[in-house]
């Protein structure tokens, strides 16, 4: 082959795969509508805030997050509508990108079950059309569209940052949200576990089993808790939460304490990205050695909530009445998504 014809085989080639890339990417690509918050790189900054740790007669200072005219906003907005007790008027808050739509299809229907008539947000993270038709067609299932393009990262952390930022969007239209990922199933509607422990606590629970599985330290990239300060040998010794389900009322204490910074940490990949995701390896143990990986939001409300909780797990874990959550990958069809109209 001459070396032109090489270079015009090569062009042909690329450009055919440029067209179907672009074609891929614009039928994945969801059309988002309000853009809520915007990144840091093109926000206007207006203030610095660190995070700050006391614990015994311990303080430490996290380094400076910066503050966007948004997410002030944002925060203005939570602080003004705050509420005490109003775990009535709780809404399930999920998303999914194309490749979970079918896992989904069980977290759903195990909410519809066990919740009929409960509200349930569904963020599209990138469906097809033709599930996003499906979703509207399900009871009590409002979709919803949000642009999060800006905080698009080349690796898969970025649906770890857009969960911060969907729960937040949530909350600011509804005091009370109870966020299921695509591969939770809700398992009873005994929600006393969770009322108990919510009623005296500020409004916050997480979810998990009997049994520390592992550290927070474990899988938590040291970098993190440059922003969010802790004492890291408390880390070693208590467990770690999944925070595939999450429960969170619009108070004072869970927007102050929790979610600003929860949020913040999000919006700096520093604090939330510091490694891509990997997984842990555990062989020089579960809770005192780094098990060479990272969990991202999961890492950072893990934090958030034993610095909360002078590290007493039993403060925010919803245990009680018997487990309310399980994990479940994948399709498993042990529940049917209730269809409302066509
Ligand atoms: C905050 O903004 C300054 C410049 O405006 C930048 O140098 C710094 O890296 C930013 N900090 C973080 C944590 O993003
Ligand atoms: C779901 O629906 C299918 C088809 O109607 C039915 O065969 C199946 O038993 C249902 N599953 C459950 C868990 O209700």
């Amino acid at each position: 082959m001459k070396p032109t014809n090489f270079f015009g085989v090569a062009f042909i080639t690329l450009s055919f795969i440029s067209v179907i890339l672009y074609r891929q990417y614009n039928y994945y690509a969801p059309n988002y509508g309000n853009s809520f918050l915007r990144s840091i790189a093109t926000s206007k900054i207006v203030g610095r805030k660190s995070y700050n740790f006391c614990y015994k007669d311990k303080c430490k200072t996290g380094k400076p997050f910066n503050l966007t005219q948004e997410f002030v906003r944002v925060m203005d907005q939570l602080r003004r509508t705050t509420v005490d007790d109003d775990v009535t008027q709780m809404v399930f808050v999920t998303a999914a990108s194309a490749n979970h739509f079918t896992e989904s299809l069980d977290s759903i229907g195990s909410i519809q079950k066990h919740f009929p008539g409960s509200l349930i947000l569904y963020y599209d993270w990138g469906l097809r059309p033709a599930q996003r038709r499906q979703i509207q067609a399900w009871c009590d299932v409002t979709l919803m569209l949000l642009d999060l393009r800006e905080f698009a990262n080349a690796d898969r952390s970025q649906f770890y940052v857009w969960k911060v930022l969907v729960i937040t969007h949530a909350l600011l239209d509804h005091p009370c949200v109870f966020w299921i990922d695509a591969s939770i199933r809700i398992m009873s509607s005994h929600v006393t576990g969770i009322l108990e422990v919510t009623r005296g606590n500020g409004g916050f629970a997480m979810f998990g089993a009997v049994g520390k599985v592992h550290s927070t330290f474990a899988v938590t990239h040291h970098k993190m808790y440059e922003y969010l300060a802790t004492d890291t040998r408390m880390q070693t010794l208590e467990g770690h939460f999944q925070s595939g389900a999450v429960f969170l009322l619009r108070s004072d204490f869970v927007v102050n304490e929790i979610l600003q910074w929860w949020l913040l940490c999000a919006m700096h990949s520093e604090c939330m990205t510091p490694i891509t995701w990997s997984r842990c390896d555990f062989t020089k143990g579960r809770m005192t050695s780094y098990a060479n990986c990272h969990r991202f939001d999961q890492s950072a409300i893990n934090i958030l909530a034993s610095n909360a909780f002078g590290f007493i797990p039993l403060m925010y874990w919803a245990i009680g009445g018997g487990p309310i959550v399980k994990v479940q990958r994948g399709h498993t069809k042990q529940f049917n998504v209730s269809i409302c109209s066509r």
